[in-house]
Parts: C-alpha cells; sequence; structure tokens
C-alpha cells in the first residue's frame, strides 16, 4: 500500500511511519515542521524512517502546497498534522489552529476528491470537554472547553461530511492523552520525566487528583492501521489506553520505576483543561478489532528510556 502521513515528523505521525515501513508499505510523508517545538527534535524523530528506500519526505505546508502531486498514487492518508495543545489555543494564536486544523484538514480533504484513498483523521478526546457521563461513549454531544478542542471537533465535522458528499471515506479516532516514546516536549509526561531525570522539582497544574484515560502511542498507531482497513466511512471511534489514572498516581509510578521519589510544585489548574477524561472503546472494540495492549507501567517505563537516551545524547 502506499500511505501518505501528515505531520510525519510528529510525535504520532513519525512513530505511524516507522510502524508502516516495517510492514512493508510505502511512505510519502509530509511535514512543515511548524516551531512549536523545535525542528530537530522532529528531525531525530524522522531520522529512521530517513534511511529506509520506501519512504519518501516531502516538506510542504498543507495551509498553502498544492495538494494533488502528494496524493499521486496513493491508497490511504492518515492525517496527523495539526497545531497541537490546548493552553496555547487562546488568544492570538489562534489563528495558527483555525489555519492548520480547519484550513488545511479542508484542503487535503479537498484534493482527496479525485482519488477517494481510505483518511483516517487524528482526532482528540478535547471534543467533549467536560464530559457529563464517563466512560465516554461517542454519541455524547461534543462541547469543548478550549479553542484547540473546537477546531478538532470542526476537523471532524469536515471529515463526515466529505464522507457523505464526496464520498471520500474518512474515519475519526478521537485519541485520549497519548504517550510514549517521542512524546511532545509540552506533554505532562514528557515534562514530568524529564524534569526529574534531571533532578528538577515537576510542576503539576491543579491537585493532581485529576484523571486521565492515557493511551500508549503504539496503540493508537495500531488503531490508525486498523481504521484504513475496517473502518466504516464518516465514522468516529475513541481511542482511549483504558486505564483511568489520576496525574499523582502517574508520578508515584515514574518514582517506583526511576528508583527516586517525585519532588512536586504545584500550581494552578489551566483553563482549557479538563477534570477527567474516560473512554469507552466498545465500538472501536467491535467494529476495528482494536484493543489497548499496553499498560502504563509498561508504556511510561518506554518513555522514560526514550528519554534517559535523549538526554544523554543531548549531553554528548
Ligand atoms: N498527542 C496527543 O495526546 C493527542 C491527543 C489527541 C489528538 N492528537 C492529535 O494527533 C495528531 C498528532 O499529534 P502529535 O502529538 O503527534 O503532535 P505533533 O505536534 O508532534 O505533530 C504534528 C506535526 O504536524 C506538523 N504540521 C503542523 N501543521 C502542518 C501543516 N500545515 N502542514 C504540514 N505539517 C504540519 C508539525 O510540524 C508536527 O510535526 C494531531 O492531529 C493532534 O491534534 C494528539
Amino acid at each position: 500500500m502506499q500511505v501518505l502521513v501528515t505531520g510525519a515528523a510528529g510525535f504520532i505521525g513519525s512513530n505511524a511511519v516507522d510502524a508502516l515501513l516495517a510492514r512493508g508499505d510505502r511512505v510519502r510523508g509530509v511535514d512543515a515542521f511548524l516551531d512549536y517545538y523545535p525542528r530537530a527534535v522532529k528531525e531525530r524523530n524522522l531520522r529512521a524512517a530517513r534511511a529506509h528506500p520506501a519512504f519518501e519526505f516531502v516538506e510542504a505546508d498543507l495551509v498553502t502546497a498544492e495538494l494533488a502531486p502528494l496524493l499521486d498514487g496513493v491508497d490511504a492518508v492518515l492525517h496527523f498534522a495539526a497545531q497541537a495543545g490546548v493552553r496555547a489555543s487562546w488568544g492570538r494564536d489562534f489563528r495558527i489552529y483555525a489555519d492548520v486544523n480547519v484550513l488545511g484538514t479542508q484542503r487535503l480533504l479537498e484534493a482527496c476528491t479525485a482519488r477517494r484513498p481510505r483518511f483516517v483523521y487524528s482526532s482528540s478526546s478535547s471534543i467533549y470537554g467536560d464530559a457529563p457521563d464517563l466512560p465516554t461513549v461517542e454519541t455524547t454531544l461534543p462541547r469543548p472547553v478550549s479553542p484547540y478542542g473546537v477546531t478538532k471537533l470542526a476537523g471532524e465535522h469536515l471529515c463526515r461530511l466529505y464522507a457523505q458528499s464526496a464520498g471520500v471515506p474518512t474515519v475519526s479516532l478521537r485519541y485520549f492523552t497519548v504517550y510514549g516514546p517521542r512524546q511532545r516536549p509540552d506533554m505532562a509526561f514528557h515534562r514530568f520525566v524529564r524534569s526529574h531525570l534531571e533532578g528538577r522539582a515537576v510542576t503539576v497544574y491543579d491537585d493532581g487528583l485529576q484523571t486521565r484515560d492515557f493511551t500508549y502511542v503504539g496503540d493508537a498507531v495500531a488503531a490508525n492501521l486498523l481504521a484504513i482497513e475496517r473502518g466504516s466511512a464518516g465514522s468516529v471511534y475513541n481511542v482511549g489506553g483504558g486505564s483511568r489514572v489520576s496525574v499523582n498516581d502517574v508520578l508515584g509510578m515514574i518514582g517506583e520505576l526511576t528508583g527516586r521519589p517525585v519532588e512536586v510544585r504545584r500550581e494552578e489548574r489551566q483553563r482549557g483543561d479538563v477534570r477527567d477524561t474516560h473512554a469507552s472503546t466498545e465500538l472501536a472494540r467491535a467494529e476495528l478489532g482494536w484493543r489497548p495492549a499496553t499498560a502504563l507501567r509498561e508504556g511510561l517505563a518506554a518513555e522514560i528510556e526514550w528519554l534517559r537516551g535523549e538526554i544523554a545524547a543531548a549531553r554528548a
């Protein structure tokens, strides 16, 4: 299969590229290297793929580039490219979120109307906001509590619309807090583990009793591969790791895995942060045959190992 992966240099996208190459697909990766975090980090994410003969990389911006050539020969699109991050989406920078997450997605879908490849969109649990029911099912009324969540929901609606009206077989996956090797530097586990390994106190927003349904990146990638094969057009699936854990419990686990308790500095709750998330994954299990395979402890150990390597490489 020839697969176009957008956001190929990012956290989840680069893990997906490696998985596709490992199973023998041909991959065209596209990324604009947005400066939300350093290009050098993203270049490292791509290092193995760039050496692979079945990988082709195109540096391009989905908001401005001519997209038809990118889709040449493509059977499936995994659309990860986005301006991520809840907290930075307030205020002036909303323009970037609207451009990339809404306009970029619309342009890509429009370009797909000619060839109609399988199309998997990276949505987010943030579209739910503070969901009234846990575990949350896909039919819950979406009420995002951040501008980021609003743009991700708009992208999802565009996918459904292009499935209905233009026959592009889109599937949206709502990931719940993804973690693991290559996790973005602004995300909680990355910040916690890096600070702790570098001997600094860990900053925790709120009382640490907020809970998340943490999802290992390998499981999120597996959901994408299954969605290509089995997802029904225009549909939406939750992708959650299956264990709802408090931030304080995660800190305890990091202490155990590193053999040293984590020193914590508390700060106020941040605007746009939800209190609890927990996915119902019945639909993905039934229709995609997907289930989370990596326990939190195991996945966290893999992220710690990766960050140890990153810190050592930066010091060398
Ligand atoms: N990480 C999570 O926990 C999580 C949770 C829910 C949803 N998501 C979604 O998953 C996707 C991947 O997230 P991530 O954490 O890997 O983020 P990331 O920032 O690491 O990766 C996104 C990549 O897209 C690229 N990009 C952005 N705009 C682009 C454009 N206009 N043209 C080309 N490339 C562009 C960026 O340079 C970046 O490398 C995003 O759509 C995000 O909204 C992530």
